[in-house]
């Protein structure tokens, strides 16, 4: 009972992974779906072997149960047949040699110093890999020189470095939403920059400001920071809020790629000095003004 419950719970657990799993998995959808095809042809070809054994078992039972006399007969001459057949033999006529005792008949005339030289010939199976190639040369050409019906080796490296780039692309889109308050980067990327500015517009000018001189939320592009001025402070402030202040929380209507944009774009703007800029409030962060001045020539730097 209690294997049978772990098992249960086991079960549970497994079927449940791809729930979790949902949208943000890094692993392509079709990997997945090639994954989950071969452990079911796995699964298959391990039914069809053992169906196949219980078959051979049943027939032999059904026959060593109706006729013992006749299965005893069948027995016996499967274990001559096994004993029959020494191994010399089949190697020797798959090498198309000829036994020891006939070599004679297939010795060459000349004689090197004593080195002589024996007429075997080429065995059946290596002439018929031999034609084989030649037949599948005839194939070649044709496909890859004549009719062009394939990509040759440079063409099929452009197509697949195409493929893997918006690949890359993709799961680069992907990573950059795996973005938390403390792995958040400071960017210029001017992509990031504007993108961050149209989500600003939108979301945060009603209370910041258009130029995010502050109106019932804090001027942005002072010194003075209520809840910290490092990137990684403004992208917590944003994803949290403060709502008890007033400032909502934004975790679920921006995606955590946003709420990087809107921090970067944030932080752009610090010491812009615009029009009817709201009193400071909290502390002055000097360092951070600091930090962010060497940050932004090394990424200018690179
Ligand atoms: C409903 C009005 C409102 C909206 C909309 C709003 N905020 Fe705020 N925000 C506030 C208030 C009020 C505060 C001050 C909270 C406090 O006093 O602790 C604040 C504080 C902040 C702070 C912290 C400032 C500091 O001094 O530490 C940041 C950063 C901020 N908001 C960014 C944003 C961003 C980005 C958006 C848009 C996605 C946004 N806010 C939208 C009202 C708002």
């Amino acid at each position: 009972m209690k294997y049978f419950k772990s098992l249960i719970t086991l079960f549970i657990v497994l079927a449940a992974q791809p729930a979790w799993a949902a949208d943000d998995n890094l692993i392509p959808p079709d990997v997945r779906d090639y994954l989950g095809y071969g452990a079911m042809m796995v699964m298959m070809i391990l039914i069809i072997i053992a169906m196949l054994v219980l078959n051979n078992t049943f027939k032999a039972l059904a026959k060593a149960l109706l006729s013992p006399a006749e299965y005893a007969e069948m027995e016996a001459e499967r274990k001559q047949a096994k004993v029959k057949k020494p191994k010399g033999e089949v190697v020797l006529k798959l090498l198309s040699l000829k036994p020891l005792s006939e070599e004679k008949s297939i010795l060459i005339e000349h004689d090197y110093d004593g080195i002589q030289e024996l007429d075997n010939p080429t065995p059946g199976w290596f002439m018929y890999l031999f034609y084989a190639t030649i037949i599948f040369s005839v194939g070649y050409l044709l496909i890859y020189h004549v009719f062009d019906a394939a990509p040759l080796q440079d063409e099929e490296y452009t197509i697949e470095m195409k493929i893997a780039a918006q690949e890359k692309e993709v799961f680069l889109a992907k990573a950059a939403n795996q973005v938390d308050e403390k792995t958040v980067k400071l960017s210029t990327d001017a992509a990031i920059l504007s993108s961050g500015a149209v989500i600003f517009k939108q979301s945060c000018a009603p209370c910041h400001g258009e130029h995010a001189q502050g109106m019932v939320g804090p001027n942005l592009t002072d010194d003075y920071w209520l809840h910290g001025g490092k990137i990684n402070d403004v992208f917590k402030t944003i994803k949290y809020g403060v709502t008890a202040k007033g400032m909502p929380t934004w975790e679920k209507q921006l995606t955590p790629k946003q709420i990087a944009d809107v921090a970067n774009y944030i932080k752009s703007v610090r010491g812009s000095k615009p029009a009817n800029a709201k009193e400071p409030q909290g502390d002055k962060e000097n360092e951070d003004g600091n930090a962010q001045a060497t940050q932004t020539a090394m990424v200018v730097a690179r």
